[in-house]
Order: C-alpha cells, then structure tokens, then sequence
C-alpha cells in the first residue's frame, strides 16, 4: 500500500502541514509506505494544453510537460491512496493545487467519451484549512468542496474522504499583525479546544484511506 500526501500550502510546518502529517501518521499506522511532498517546493506550472497526452502514440496517463510535475504525476497514478491538502485562498484551495489538478486530471481524460483512461482505483483525501468559522465552510463552501470530492473521484475511481479544519491559528502572535477583524484570545482557544479534534480526524482519513 502506497500512499502520497501532498501539502499545497506554501507554509510547510503550518496548519495544513499539520494535519498532513497526522494523516501521513495514520496511514504509516495502517502499515502504509508513505511519501510526503511539499508542492510549494517544485518547479511547475498548470496544463499548457500541449495535447501531447491525447496525440495517437501517447502513453495514457502520462503527463508530457517537462518540469518536476510529471514525475510526481506518474508516481501518484502508482498510488494507492491520494492525501491533499490545502489551504483555502479566496473561497478556494490555492493556485499551486489547481495547477496539480489540471495537470493530473487531463492527462487521465479521454476525448472519445468513453470515460477516463485510468482504471485503476485510488482512495483520495482532501484536507482544507481556512480562516472561516465552521458554519461558514458548511454554508458557503461545502458546494465547492463536494464538487471537487466528485470531480476528482470519478477520475481516482476509489473511496474518498475530507476533513475541514476552521478557524485556524493563521500567525502567532496577533498582536505583531493588523489583524483586528480575528479575536486572538478565541483563536488561541479554538486552536487549543479544536486543533487537536481536527488532527485526530487528519488522522483518522489517513488510516482509513491506507488500509
Ligand atoms: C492569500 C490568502 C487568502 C485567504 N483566503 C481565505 C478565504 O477565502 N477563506 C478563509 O477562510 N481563509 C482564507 N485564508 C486563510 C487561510 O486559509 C488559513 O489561514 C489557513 O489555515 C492557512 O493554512 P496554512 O497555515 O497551512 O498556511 C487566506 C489566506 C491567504 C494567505
């Protein structure tokens, strides 16, 4: 059992880390051989639509792009399990996770409309931390957030989780930042009282993901 978990937050020991590596904890826990990439540290960009992926002699599933992405591609697709997890910038995850998804995604398309070339499975778990209270990622994000379960677990074909991690630590002293719209003393309370639930969930996904 291979399991890649991913960290699309430019922070690499922050609250999006954090929980990557308590799932990477859970899925080494279920016996699972893990490898852990910080997305932030490679050299890549989105799908160029080259459409090297759709020519006649292409190699299915395989990303042609020259940059570190590929290869990350067609270790993913060896895979067993996919952990990603992001941050949420304006309402969504960054731009370095919709790079990896383009990329990842198209090279598994079929333009004959005959479904994904990938028929292997892969279990997936998305992990996402954001500034917004719980509430607000049930009502104004759970549509985005269900829509990317969907989308990309068509493409995995296995199971999939997600764990949300709300009103997260953003620095740590509020004080230093003009960030008065946050009350740190309530910050630091969640962060204390939540945090460690969240990491549990984090690693409870990267077990069940890993089995
Ligand atoms: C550019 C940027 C945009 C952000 N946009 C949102 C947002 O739309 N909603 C939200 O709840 N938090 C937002 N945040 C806060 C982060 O999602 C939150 O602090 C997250 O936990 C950071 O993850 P990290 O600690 O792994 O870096 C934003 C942060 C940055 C830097």
């Amino acid at each position: 059992m291979k399991t890649m978990i991913i960290n699309a937050s430019p922070r690499k020991s922050w609250n999006t880390a954090q929980m990557l590596k308590a799932a990477r904890a859970g899925a080494e826990g279920a016996g699972a051989e893990v490898e852990y990439v910080d997305l932030y540290d490679l050299d890549f960009v989105g799908c160029h639509s080259c459409l090297a992926c759709k020519r006649n002699e292409a190699e299915r599933c395989k990303c042609y792009w020259n940059d570190d992405l590929s290869p990350l591609i067609d270790r993913i697709l060896k895979a067993d399990a996919l952990i990603i997890g992001s941050p949420i910038y304006f309402g969504e995850p960054t731009s370095q996770f919709r790079a990896l998804l383009e990329r990842l995604l198209f090279c598994m398309l079929s333009y004959n409309g005959d479904g994904p070339y990938f028929q292997g499975k892969i279990n997936l778990g998305l992990i996402f931390t954001m500034n917004a209270p719980q509430e607000m990622f049930e009502t104004r994000m759970k549509a985005m957030s269900e829509g990317l379960e969907k989308m990309m677990g068509n493409f995995l074909r296995g199971e999939t989780r997600v764990v949300a991690a709300s009103s997260t630590l953003q620095v740590t002293d509020y004080s230093k930042y003009q960030m008065g719209m946050f009350d740190p003393e309530q910050r630091k309370a969640h962060h204390e009282e939540q945090f460690p639930k969240d990491l549990a969930a984090a690693e409870q996904l990267g077990a069940e993901l890993s089995k």
